[in-house]
């Protein structure tokens, strides 16, 4: 540490610390419109000048050195940054009361207010640009714009989609969008990075405008006479008296907004944020203190939560009668349900029955769903859809590391020298994650490596992109592992002290030769070797990857290869290293940990490991089966095979995401009796019996892990719509008429018990949750965490890992003459797995109605195919219809689809073969044949989708170039001449 001082106060501070942070850290008041320490100094507001050593200096821009002496009080100080506040005014009409954005952290009322300022000297001057307002969720106020560029910043080099830029040699800047673009028709993802550092109304939620304040919902001619009234005052008064009744204002505001924590409830990044509310209408998410995602979300996590009051909700509770349905009370449903239950129990045994917990639902509600499953039906027949996409990943990792998790966090993913991503559409599936990866290859020298099929965005960002012939990744991984073993390049000393099986494993490798992998792989061994060298050469490897790996039939294995190249390299054990399949969904992580798998209840604990069986009978009063039951994939032949004959499936919409979903479908109206509980009439709510109308993660408390294995609270947001329940009420209500005679009041009662009964979970409570705090399990009973895994040993007995054999197998399904095209699919940005809930989101539905299939230039080409082309794609396991997208994101005979559509869902094609391992489906392993069934036609991705804009990548918001302008001066540099002339 170093000392400075600040106003004549000695302060200790890091060498090398932003002074802007130091002051900020002191306590001591100092305007700085334009700073965030998360996107660095921006450096064009100018009104953080502080003097140091008696110099006029930008804080945000100034590092701390030993004996610094700061004044912020100066009077020259005080000058240069009224100056700057002043041109600041010029560009925004400050009319607080009737703005929605008075909510009290408005930055520019605030700043008005610290520095005491009571008349502008520049008076404010409109620009000569309408309201944009073609983005379905935000818009933008170019005359409220005060061009701070913290939006351009934030776009640029936090999100990095560069969309945002300003021209500052135009005579009127403004915030421009591919250029000049309207929004609405630009490349802006909708991720909501702007908007929510904007530090005053100029872009702004459309949710809010109208909504937020008391006076703000009037029409524009009444609000425009209300900000004249306002402003007239400003000449007799000045802003004191003003900002005085904005003040009241935002305070009776209070009243009525609430601001509540949650956790997403898409994808598995983890992104926490505020949700403000009035009654029912969510005004805006803001995100600022989530330790995974900080001022970052998705489209889908900032604007996508329309489903919650979307008017099909379900409110009441339907039994089927015949091909109909008909309401129903909650009573008379759970009692049908527990009669059912018990009679099929009674009469085939309680494995007859199965229980499918949703990934999507709270770690409590995982937990309760398995307990049902064991402790009170008795059967193992419990799992959660981490089945489809995964298991494997799990596998690899519990075989050679021994913890199925990723081995650090985010940040260690931002800090590696190298990320090699094989088989993950990180921008999309994972697209806060992604914009780390990103942001660090794009200002922090990181290097990126992309494994992939399509051409996506971090393959287009990558230094190096290839693509592997389909299901071959296990190949060219281990080759590439071979070649450093080989060459002598591995990581000799870290093999020796923490890994064992290095003989066997090598054996193992002998095939694994750099010709076979660029036979098999269809890449040049030069590739290879540069992938080899690429790994060795970076300070330290993290490997993401997801379900292009996954979804194979040698799944676990090629997860598995993965880990091994990481060992063999010592990309273990160390910050900025490691292991991270990306979780899909927001819990799917969870789901497992909770025990919602057939072979281990809560913590991987082993049902056949008579210690844990002894923990569990001593907590539960009952004996759990011993033996692993069925998990969801082997549920569908069980049901086919007349062994199961009923079922209670929470949340998941299996009939379309399972694979081969003519089979599934074709179970399910075998099932004796079904119960499906969800928030929406899924199409896999057709085949029950009973539908149970359930709440969504913003009507209940819980907690939610995600990819980092960090466990979060989420806080009720509003009251659950009425007659729906949340789950954990629906699973307890279930169990007590099944005689359990469970009471908990709460879901912190749930985590209480999961904690005294899982090990890895002992020091897990709801008081180390609160708020934004997390934890990343493993946590010990005195409630340390392990945001990186593995510090001091492996998770096997010796502590040290295992290199794991391998064999290479042909994928089960291929091309022939008759299926000549392979079908791969995934996940879109814009949607979440079949869409259930953001096509319910008005804006998405607007910019990406439906699904489509991407069809190469070449293969179009040849086919007579257009964009817009109505196909026909038949695959060994069904046909469906679809619209093509031509795009040279896919080369050759290579389609891609994506997965959110239930009129046209591809698992209509894919089969029932797996991964021998987890059962997990080889949906990436899909042959098909493809008919034009119309050649024209419209195209079924927009125009005005993202994907048509054309970004303009810049560094940041590019100061240098506004200071190049001849209007331009330092405010500093003013102050100083006039305290000359002064003089
Ligand atoms: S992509 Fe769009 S919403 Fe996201 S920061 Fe850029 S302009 Fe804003
Ligand atoms: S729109 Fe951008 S440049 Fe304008 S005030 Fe907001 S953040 Fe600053
Ligand atoms: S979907 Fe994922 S990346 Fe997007 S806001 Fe939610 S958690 Fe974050
Ligand atoms: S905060 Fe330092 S220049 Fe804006």
């Amino acid at each position: 540490m170093i000392q400075i001082t600040i106003d004549g106060t000695p302060h200790d501070v890091a060498p090398g610390d932003r002074l802007v942070d130091a002051i900020n850290r002191a306590g001591v008041p100092l305007s700085q419109v334009c700073y965030l320490s998360i996107l660095g100094p921006i450096q064009t507001c100018d009104t953080c000048i502080v003097e140091v050593d008696g110099k006029l200096v930008r804080a945000c821009a100034t590092v701390t050195a030993a004996g610094m002496k700061v004044s912020t009080t100066a009077s020259r100080a005080h000058a240069a940054r009224t100056e700057a506040f002043d041109r600041i005014l010029h560009n925004h009409d400050l009319y607080c009361t009737v703005c929605d954005n008075n909510n009290g952290n408005c930055t520019v009322h605030n700043t008005t207010k610290l520095l005491g300022v009571e008349h502008q000297r520049y008076p404010f001057q409109t620009k000569p640009y309408e309201v944009d307002n073609s983005n379905p969720f935000y818009r933008y106020d170019p005359n409220q714009c005060i061009l701070c560029g913290r939006c351009v910043q934030a776009c640029q080099d936090l999100q990095v989609n560069e969309t945002l830029s300003i021209r500052w040699e135009d005579p009127h800047p403004r915030v421009l969008w591919d250029g000049g673009m309207p929004i609405g028709e630009s490349s802006c993802v909708s991720c909501g990075h702007c908007v929510t550092v904007c530090p005053c109304n100029a872009l702004m939620e459309k949710s809010m405008i109208g909504h937020a304040g008391f006076l703000t919902g009037f029409s524009k001619p009444v609000l425009g006479s209300m900000i004249d009234v306002v402003k007239g005052l400003e000449a007799e008064t000045g802003y004191t008296t003003i900002l005085g009744v904005s003040e009241a204002e935002s305070a009776m505001r209070t009243t009525r907004v609430r601001r509540t924590k949650t956790v997403c409830t898409y994808c598995g990044v983890g992104c926490s944020f505020d949700v403000w509310t009035k009654d029912r209408h969510i005004l805006k998410v803001e995100p600022a203190e989530g330790p995974a995602n900080a001022v970052s979300t998705c489209v889908k996590g900032k604007f996508a939560w329309d489903f919650v009051t979307n008017k099909d909700r379900l409110t009441k509770p339907l039994i089927r009668e015949g091909d109909r349905f008909r309401e129903a009370t909650w009573d008379e449903a759970l009692d049908l349900v527990a009669r059912r239950f018990g009679e099929i129990k009674t009469a085939h045994g309680p494995d007859a029955l199965a229980f499918i917990a949703s990934s999507k639902c709270t770690n409590e509600e995982a937990f309760l769903m398995q307990k049902l499953a064991r402790a009170v039906v008795g059967t193992n027949n419990v799992d959660n859809c981490s089945r489809y996409c995964q298991s494997p990943a799990t596998m690899g990792l519990f075989r050679t590391v021994g913890y199925g998790g990723d081995s650090g966090s985010i940040h260690d993913i931002e800090q590696a020298g190298l990320v090699l991503i094989v088989g993950s559409n990180t921008a999309e599936s994972h697209p806060v994650l992604a914009t780390r990866v990103k942001r660090a290859h794009k200002l922090h020298g990181q290097k990126l490596i992309v494994s992939d099929l399509r051409e996506n965005e971090m393959a287009r960002r990558a230094d190096l992109h290839f693509r592997p012939t389909p299901s071959t990744d296990i190949v060219w991984l281990s080759a590439v592992t071979r070649y450093i073993l080989d060459e002598g390049l591995a990581h000799s000393d870290f093999l020796s002290q923490w890994v064992n099986g290095l003989a066997e494993y090598r054996t193992s490798l002998e095939p694994f030769t750099l010709e076979f992998a660029s036979k098999t792989c269809n890449l040049p061994v030069e590739t290879l070797k540069r992938v080899a060298q690429m790994i060795v050469e970076a300070k330290g490897v993290c490997i993401l990857w997801a379900m292009g790996i996954t979804q194979h039939s040698n799944g676990s294995d090629s997860s598995t290869a993965i880990s091994n190249l990481l060992l063999v390299t010592g990309n273990y054990m160390r910050p900025g290293t490691g292991a991270y399949p990306l979780r899909g969904h927001n819990n799917v992580q969870g789901a497992s940990d909770h025990g919602a798998m057939p072979n281990m209840v809560s913590g991987y604990q082993s049902v056949n490991d008579p210690e844990v069986r002894a923990r569990f009978r001593s907590g539960w009063g009952v004996d759990l089966p011993a033996t692993k039951g069925l998990d969801n994939h082997e549920m569908v032949d069980a049901i086919h095979a007349g062994k199961l004959r009923s079922m209670y499936l929470c949340g998941e919409e299996m009939s379309l995401v399972d694979s081969n979903a003519n089979y599934v479908s074709e179970g399910f109206r075998k099932l004796e009796f079904f119960v499906v509980q969800d928030i929406f009439f899924s199409a896999t709510c057709q085949y029950a019996d009973v539908v149970l109308p359930a709440s969504p993660s913003l009507e209940k408390e819980g907690t939610f892990t995600s990819t980092e294995r960090r466990f979060q609270r989420l806080y009720q947001v509003f009251e659950p719509l009425l007659g729906s329940r949340p789950d954990w009420v629906i699973v307890q209500d279930v169990a007590n008429r099944l005689g359990a005679g469970w009471n908990y009041r709460y879901p912190s009662e749930v985590m209480d018990e999961v904690a005294s009964l899982s090990p890895m979970f002992a020091g897990v409570n709801y008081q180390r949750l609160e708020g934004y705090k997390s934890l990343q399990w493993p946590v010990a009973a005195d409630g340390s965490d392990q945001p990186l895994l593995y510090t001091k040993n492996f998770a096997f007995p010796d502590g040290k890992a295992r290199l794991y054999p391998l064999a290479w197998r042909e994928p089960q399904e291929c091309r022939d003459s008759e299926y000549d095209l392979h079908l791969n699919n995934g996940r879109l940005l814009e949607h979440f797995h079949e869409g259930n809930l953001t096509y319910r989101s008005p804006g998405i539905q607007e910019k990406t109605p439906d699904t489509f299939v991407e069809v190469s230039p070449a293969l179009a080409r040849s086919r007579g195919i257009e964009s817009g082309s109505l196909v026909q794609l038949t695959s060994r396991h069904g046909h469906l219809r679809v619209r093509a997208l031509v795009t040279d994101r896919v080369q050759d005979g290579e389609l891609y689809m994506p997965m959110n559509s239930s009129t046209s869902p591809v698992n209509l094609l894919t089969g029932s073969h797996t991964d021998p391992a987890t059962h997990t489906p080889a949906y990436k392993e899909t042959a098909v044949r493809m008919e034009v069934l119309a050649r024209a036609g419209e195209s079924p991705l927009p125009r005005i989708n993202h994907r048509f804009g054309h970004p303009t990548p810049q560094s940041g918001v590019e100061v240098e170039r506004k200071w190049r302008q001849p209007g331009y001066r330092f405010p500093g540099d003013l102050v100083q001449i006039e305290t000359k002339r002064e003089g």
